[in-house]
């Protein structure tokens, strides 16, 4: 984390878990313990389904509500599909784009990713933008390449300003739902590359300022270790997310 330049986001993805009786328990279980948290912006991104409910129950919270995935035009035939306005209308403030479970099962491209970032920008969203390797990348050795790859095509056509909205996360894929974490290293290295990466299209300004979230496997245990290199500046959070005890601990660590 570097506090001086950028902040710090501690950001849930429930995935395809809690219904709204859960999203409600939930919210009640982990208000109590969500504290001030003023060195860091939380955020809970749930299926659509429960947008309005979850933005209801935190109402009264430091903690924003988002999405996990929309669809890049603004209307049409296009069905069970969702606009980045619709988010946007029902209280949504951040929107998780080209997470690798949607590249993987829902044949997502990184031409597709960029017309969705586009697309929830437009509208005022905050794009969480997720790239990372695979195992078989990774022991191939072509990590940073294919990172720079990523993060060049989902960023392709966005100027300075919009860049203030845009928070990468570095998502290993071999990390993911696996219990498998990166060590720091490893994930401080490339959340290095990645901001290298943008400085060389942004200059130094704007990568200085980026925010670049860890995920895979991040819980209450390794957040702090994770959360202590330099560009390390917050976590994207799956399983620990659906747990209110494991949540507050990740959110406390970026806050110590
Ligand atoms: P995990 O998921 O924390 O369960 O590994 C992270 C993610 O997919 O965003």
């Amino acid at each position: 984390m570097n506090l001086k330049y950028r902040k710090t986001v501690i950001a849930g993805n429930w995935k395809m878990n809690n219904n709204l009786t859960a999203t409600k328990e939930f919210a009640d279980a982990i208000k109590p313990k969500l504290g001030r948290h003023k060195w860091c912006d939380v955020v809970l991104c749930v299926p659509y389904v429960n947008i309005p409910g979850a933005v209801k129950a935190f109402k009264d919270a430091h903690l924003a509500i988002g999405a996990e995935n929309c669809h890049y035009e603004d209307h049409g035939a296009f069905t069970g599909e969702v606009t980045a306005d619709m988010l946007r209308d029902v209280g949504a403030r951040y929107v998780i784009l080209g997470h690798s479970e949607r590249r993987q099962y829902y044949n997502e491209t990184d031409f597709a990713v960029n017309k969705k970032i586009k697309a929830a920008l437009n509208v005022g969203l905050k794009t969480i933008v997720c790239v990372g390797e695979s195992l078989e990348q990774r022991e191939y050795g072509v990590t940073e390449e294919l990172i720079a790859y990523q993060v060049k095509a989902a960023l392709t056509g966005l100027d300075d300003s919009a860049m203030r909205h845009v928070i990468i996360a570095y998502e290993p894929i071999w990390a993911i739902g696996t219990g498998k974490t990166a060590t720091a290293e490893q994930a401080g290295e490339v959340c290095a590359h990645i901001r290298f990466t943008v400085r060389k299209m942004y200059g130094a300004r704007v990568a200085r300022a980026l925010t670049i979230q860890y995920g895979g496997s991040m819980n209450a245990k390794n957040a702090a270790e994770l959360l202590a290199q330099p560009d390390i500046d917050g976590g994207l959070i799956g399983g620990a997310s659906l747990k209110p005890d494991d949540f507050a601990a990740i959110i406390a660590a970026a806050n110590q």
